[in-house]
């Protein structure tokens, strides 16, 4: 028997036992069984903007804790990359910057910019060197308009996660977003990463928690799709509000289409509105504890601040303030599993499911 099993008929399952939200040995799990099999937010070409330039990151600092690079070589191709020398392990690029070649600064091993290996001083000597395992780390980079996604795996295709996404909004103008620093902001939760993302994945809980965005939507049209791995809310505005132009060839139109939410397994949030995305990515910190990031991409300024993309702070708090109490709660002595509702919880149900898959 697994240890976590998610029946595949909604109206019979359980949710997922509650030892997945409180114990530290399943987060630890996770690394490896869930987030470093699945594609992760790399930023976008805005990083690596002209030909010779690197990107240092982290992915998922405090919990993957992965250094790597992004890189735009002397041909202008964009590569994502390990950012620690093959030689001891020092890190190779420390900030962004603009160079030729990557030079490690602890003895000056040299690689090209897409990460292979150039050359070592005092290696003479060294047989059977270099090999395929000199060169760094190269990992598989998934671009979709401006924004940049990676593996840490050559696991699962990038259209199984963002396939359905990118062909329900092929209308929509992904390469036209501007990322908005004065915009974006982050948020720390003192929830486990998962319960803030179950949260999202339902709007049963909006005309309860969140009066504002309830105004705007009309909760009886909200629906919920799955996809593999990933789903779609599809947020109807109510009647006079701001909602997408849509084209004839889109397979809403004719639907008053205040918010496409889409989210992609594990803890990405791409919510798309008239003005632009809030690209939101939950990050865990520790069992109880997780960063969610607000990235904001704007393409029609003049929409800002209107409809169901509106307000988005006031959302926010009212999400943490309840997905907090549930932290408090599930481990009660008397909780142990919840049931769903059929017509408002496929999305939370998805979850689990796919917890429990990739987790057994
Ligand atoms: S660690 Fe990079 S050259 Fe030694
Ligand atoms: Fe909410």
């Amino acid at each position: 028997m697994p240890h976590f099993f998610i029946d595949a008929d909604i109206s019979k399952a359980k949710t997922i036992a509650k030892e997945f939200y409180t114990g530290g040995h399943w987060l630890e799990e996770s690394k490896e069984k869930i987030f470093a099999k699945c594609w992760h937010f790399a930023g976008d070409t805005g990083r690596v903007k002209e030909a010779g330039t690197a990107f240092p990151f982290t992915l998922l600092e405090n919990y993957l804790n992965e250094p790597l690079l992004l890189t735009n070589d002397k041909n202008g191709t964009l590569h994502c990359m390990s950012n620690v020398c093959t030689h001891r392990g020092n890190l190779i690029v420390y900030e962004p910057c603009r160079l030729n070649q990557l030079r490690c600064k602890y003895h000056g091993r040299l690689f090209q910019l897409d990460g292979s290996f150039t050359s070592m001083p005092e290696f003479k000597e060294v047989q059977n060197f270099p090999t395929e395992d000199d060169n760094l780390k190269n990992l598989p980079l998934f671009q979709w308009g401006k924004l940049l996604f990676t593996s840490l795996q050559q696991g699962i295709a990038a259209p199984d996660f963002f396939g359905e996404m990118m062909q329900r909004i092929e209308w929509f103008p992904v390469d036209k977003l501007e990322y908005r620093k004065d915009l974006s902001q982050h948020f720390t939760v003192k929830a486990n990463w998962a319960l803030y993302c179950e949260n999202y994945l339902e709007g049963f809980h909006i005309p309860f928690v969140h009066a504002g965005l309830n105004a705007v939507l009309d909760f009886g049209e909200y629906t919920t799709e799955i996809f593999k791995y990933s789903n779609l809310q599809l947020g109807i505005g109510k009647k006079g509000d701001v909602c997408f132009d849509l084209p004839a060839s889109s397979p809403d139109y004719g639907k008053e289409v205040a918010a496409y939410y889409f989210w992609v397994f594990p803890n990405m949030m791409f919510n798309f509105y008239p003005w632009g995305l809030s690209l939101n990515i939950v990050e865990p910190l520790g069992v109880s504890e997780t960063k969610v990031s607000f990235i904001t991409y704007v393409c029609d300024e003049s929409k800002l601040n209107t409809g169901a993309g509106s307000g988005l702070d006031t959302v926010e708090m009212e999400d943490e303030e309840v997905v907090q109490n549930v932290q408090k709660g599930i481990r009660s002595r008397f909780y142990n599993h919840g049931r769903y509702s059929v017509n408002r919880e496929q999305g939370t149900h998805h979850f689990h499911s796919l917890l429990a898959q990739f987790i057994n």
